[in-house]
């Protein structure tokens, strides 16, 4: 049985999913949940895309055990310098360079011959090795890459040091027979392949991410790039739950298996879900809201009767259980605290307590908490930023014949301002009156209300997708009171703006 190596890009591809990118707290957090998960390698970013990026794989670097932690890098000396700059303080780091290889990118892109790009990655690789030995090659755009040519640059990034090269389905062209032809192809053709990984990173425009990493992996493939909920540019990456529940349930084609603690996938998907904005479609293979919902009488007779008769997964493999309620407003400090353990929720004293404070006003409102409401009160704390913009308080008014009115006191910058608006319906009237206040001038491109758990006393979850002089935000917020979590969640990504701008 081979195990296959699972490189999650969740922090990297992932987060150029349009309204996707994360602060570097929250990336912590994630980077902390795919160590749990049990991921090989974290992709935490691009070192020199950005100063965030820089500073997120330092902390997450400095920060996060278990996994090998992994900068991306241009082919160009200032990348690579900038990427070892980055991970050099983790005890496990890696750089993964790319350049493109197709001649479509190479004419009308870069500009430069098949010669010069495979000098130029050949050189990187060798500059990469001066620093580390974990060191990765990917030859951008391979799948639409002349095959003798891609394998002369894989036998000679393989020759200067690389010891993972990796083949993009950078735009998702592929279908699965060609893309495991090609792989099939380098193994038989590329003399010195033995001396390292092969690995797979496939992009899902024709919806065949899933099924062209299978198919590589059939084909000697040791390493597959992908990310929670299939999030990344476009139409996404190759979803990690797909690819390792397929090989876990069908071990009998594949005769492989990976480290992933597929109990660790629910919880994965949902933190994904909440910090990115970005909610799961409901029939979504392993973690869609009906991946598990037997609907017709036929099925659910033969479920009653014995599970396997429609059921090929366990929900309990992916750590999907029956919403309990496991706290109440009589538990104190300490059963929260535990809980929060249990549940992998890792937060220091103060962030502790700031939840505790935070959970005890919920547990006024509503009887029964549940993990999922935990989680949401803890995803707060670190999606988090400083807070240019807070709200002292709000009152609203609307009915059926009544123009719906906002009044809002908020602090700005350490000022009380207060407004009065109107709008065509709550939301609206206290959006009016937040723009107002503040005098910013973001486009809302999204805004989704979520219950968290079933009941009309259910905490409701709110995302707003801003966007300001082309940087893309979340904002969350959450509260019982759904015009109050609307607030709350449009002067998050407001404060995350602000931050941005400084
Ligand atoms: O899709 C792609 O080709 C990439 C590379 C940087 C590996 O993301
Ligand atoms: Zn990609």
């Amino acid at each position: 049985m081979r195990t296959i190596k699972i490189f999650d890009t969740t922090l990297r591809d992932g987060e150029q999913s349009p309204g996707a990118s994360m602060n570097v707290g929250e990336k912590l957090q994630l980077a902390k949940q795919l160590a749990r998960l049990g991921v090989d390698i974290i992709e935490a970013g691009f070192a020199i895309a950005s100063p965030g990026d820089f500073e997120a794989i330092r902390t997450i670097g400095g920060e996060v055990e278990g996994p090998v932690i992994c900068s991306l890098a241009r082919a160009k000396e200032e990348d690579i310098k900038r990427a070892w700059e980055a991970v050099k303080d983790s005890p496990k780091r890696r750089i993964h360079t790319f350049h493109s290889t197709s001649d479509i990118h190479l004419k009308y892109q870069f500009r430069v011959s098949r010669e010069e790009a495979l000098k130029r990655s050949v050189q990187m690789v060798q500059l990469a090795k001066g620093f580390l030995d974990d060191v990765e090659f990917s030859p951008m755009d391979a799948t639409r890459t002349e095959i003798n040519y891609l394998c002369e640059v894989v036998e000679a990034v393989i020759e200067a040091g690389a010891l993972t090269v990796n083949i993009p389905d950078t735009v998702g062209y592929s279908i699965p027979s060609e893309f495991g032809a090609m792989i099939k192809a380098l193994f038989d053709k590329v003399k010195n392949i033995d001396k390292a990984v092969i690995a797979v990173h496939c992009h899902n425009d024709l919806g065949l991410a899933t099924s062209n990493s299978l198919a590589a992996v059939l084909n000697g493939a040791g390493q597959i790039e992908c990310t929670i909920n299939g999030i990344g540019e476009r139409a996404g990456n190759c979803s990690l739950e797909e690819v390792v529940m397929a090989m876990r349930t069908r071990r009998d084609i594949f005769n492989a298996d990976t480290n992933i603690k597929t109990e660790e996938i629910t919880r994965s998907s949902r933190l994904v879900s909440k910090i990115t904005g970005m909610s799961v479609q409901p029939n979504k293979a392993i973690v869609g809201a009906n991946a598990f919902a037997h609907e017709s009488g036929i099925h659910q007779d033969g479920l009653l009767k014995e599970k396997s008769t429609y059921e090929i997964i366990r929900p309990e493999t992916i750590g999907l259980h029956k919403t309990k309620f496991v706290l109440g407003k009589h538990s104190g400090r300490h059963a929260f605290r535990t809980r929060l353990n249990e549940l992998g929720l890792s937060l220091g004293d103060d962030e502790v307590n700031s939840a505790f404070e935070r959970f005890k006003k919920l547990a006024d409102q509503k009887k029964e908490i549940y993990d999922e409401d935990l989680e949401t009160l803890v995803s707060e704390e670190f999606t988090m930023v400083p807070e240019t913009y807070s709200l002292v308080e709000m009152s609203i008014s609307s009915g059926t014949n009544q123009r719906p009115t906002a009044v809002l006191k908020m602090k700005v910058n350490a000022q009380i301002v207060e407004k009065e608006e109107h709008g065509d319906g709550p939301v609206d009237a206290v959006f009016k009156a937040i723009t107002s206040i503040t005098g910013t001038k973001s486009r809302l491109l999204k805004y989704e209300v979520k219950a968290i758990t079933g009941g009309t006393d259910a905490l409701g979850e709110v995302v707003c997708a801003l966007e300001e002089d082309g940087k893309s935000v979340s904002g969350h917020g959450a509260d019982t009171d759904i015009i109050t979590a609307s607030a709350k969640a449009y002067i998050n990504g407001l404060n995350k703006l602000a931050a941005s701008r400084k």
